[in-house]
């Protein structure tokens, strides 16, 4: 059995199958579905697990509670990696009532069928189980429009669901203290920029409304409890995406067909690194999958896209990646591009269309190659990636 403290209780279940989460996400760590139970005079389970793990579930809930019924299903997000379980889960307890707003409710029905009992609360309603109260909060659209937070008004801890998670099975506990939390902090960019990425500023609503709240630990729906400082440091990695903030640096994304426009990319790389630019990653987007770039583009302030012409548009991995980033709304980022062609230039207007359509700051002059990379379009290269090192050591503090 895992306490979190006193009668709040983990039963959540790690992950370590599935490859690629929401079909598109790699996950090298695996990731959890995490479930927890407050055994109080009333019990009740917020959020629920994929329905894979069901058995598990269900094991874990009873070396709990045993043979006592669940009175509450508190439902914080209805995605079906969280509410996978809610079918089966009736059939074990069939008293138990969902807890929950009415969007979620009805997500509940046109999920799983009718929701037989049930309570329909709102923002600010409170929810007493004997010792602990629990008080909930609206966040819409983190990332889905029915997300809401619990909050234990008795130990001061939010449940936030999807909110404040991140990438990342469990090595141990699920509570920072009792393990190494090193990996789920690029996980948690990761996490981020994949799958709430688009919604900033529903994040930026989110953490105002829970700004004044006292929080002595962090529950979400994935990744370890939060406790102690990494409260402030976990608030501080959200805020920051999702105000689009960065750092200096640059991500170079290509794509190349023969390796002309790799050779392209690196002599950008080089001269980005010779200008003083330490922070320089490259991603083939044709290989690396674009969890891992959109992670780092939401990092860096510079973005250099290149990439050949292909059927009269561009590389079609390219074209995916500038869709990607269009979807998610990122902002101020300062960008260059150039394109490659064989007998007639596409590459370069597709991507000048793209940089119009999300108004990024458009640094130096586009180049074309033309077949390889010959003396001219090397320097032509290197003149890009000074313009780009330039631009950003102009944003530098004065020591
Ligand atoms: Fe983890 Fe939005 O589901």
């Amino acid at each position: 059995m895992i306490t979190l403290k006193g009668k709040v209780h983990y039963v959540g279940v790690n992950d370590r199958i599935k490859t690629l989460f929401e079909g598109l996400w790699p996950l090298p760590y695996g990731v959890t579905y995490n479930s927890y139970l407050i055994a109080d005079e009333k019990v009740a389970l917020i959020d629920t697990v994929d329905a894979n793990y069901f058995d598990l579930f269900l094991d874990k809930i009873k070396e709990v509670i045993g043979d006592r019924p669940i009175d509450y299903l508190i439902i914080n997000h209805m995605e079906p990696d969280h509410s996978g379980s809610i079918r089966l889960l009736r059939q074990f307890y069939p008293e138990l009532t969902v807890v929950t707003n009415k969007k979620a409710l009805e997500m509940v029905k046109g999920y799983y069928g009718t929701a037989s009992s049930s309570k329909v609360i709102d923002e600010g309603d409170t929810l007493e189980l004997g010792h602990h109260v629990l008080r909930f909060h609206m966040i819409p659209m983190v990332h889905w429009p029915e997300t809401m937070v619990s909050y234990d008004l008795t130990d001061h801890i939010v449940f936030s669901g999807d909110a404040f998670g991140c990438f990342g099975a469990l090595n141990g506990t699920p509570l920072d203290y009792q393990m190494d939390p090193t990996i789920y902090w690029s996980e948690m960019e990761r996490y981020y920029s994949n799958i709430v990425g688009k919604y900033g500023s529903p994040v930026q609503r989110a953490l105002q409304k829970l700004k004044d709240l006292e929080i002595d630990m962090i529950c979400a729906t994935h990744g370890p409890v939060w406790t102690g400082e990494n409260v402030p440091r976990v608030i501080s990695v959200y805020d920051r995406l999702s105000r689009y903030a960065t750092e200096e640096g640059v991500v170079i994304a290509y794509g190349s067909m023969y390796g002309n426009t790799q050779q392209a990319a690196e002599a950008v790389a080089e001269e980005l690194s010779r200008e003083g630019i330490r922070k320089v990653v490259l991603h083939d987007v044709a290989r690396t999958n674009h969890s891992f770039i959109l992670a780092d583009i939401f990092r860096y302030k510079g973005i250099i896209l290149c990439a050949p012409t292909y059927n009269a548009s561009i590389f079609p991995q390219m074209e995916m990646l500038m869709s990607e980033i269009e979807m998610r709304g990122i902002k101020d980022r300062y960008l260059s591009y150039f394109g490659s062609f064989s007998w007639a230039c596409h590459s370069v207007k597709r991507l000048a269309a793209f940089s119009e359509k999300v108004g990024f700051e458009v640094v130096g002059n586009p180049v074309e190659m033309k077949q390889g990379l010959m003396p001219d379009t090397r320097k032509a290269c290197e003149a890009l990636a000074r313009a780009m090192a330039d631009r950003l050591k102009m944003d530098r503090q004065p020591a």
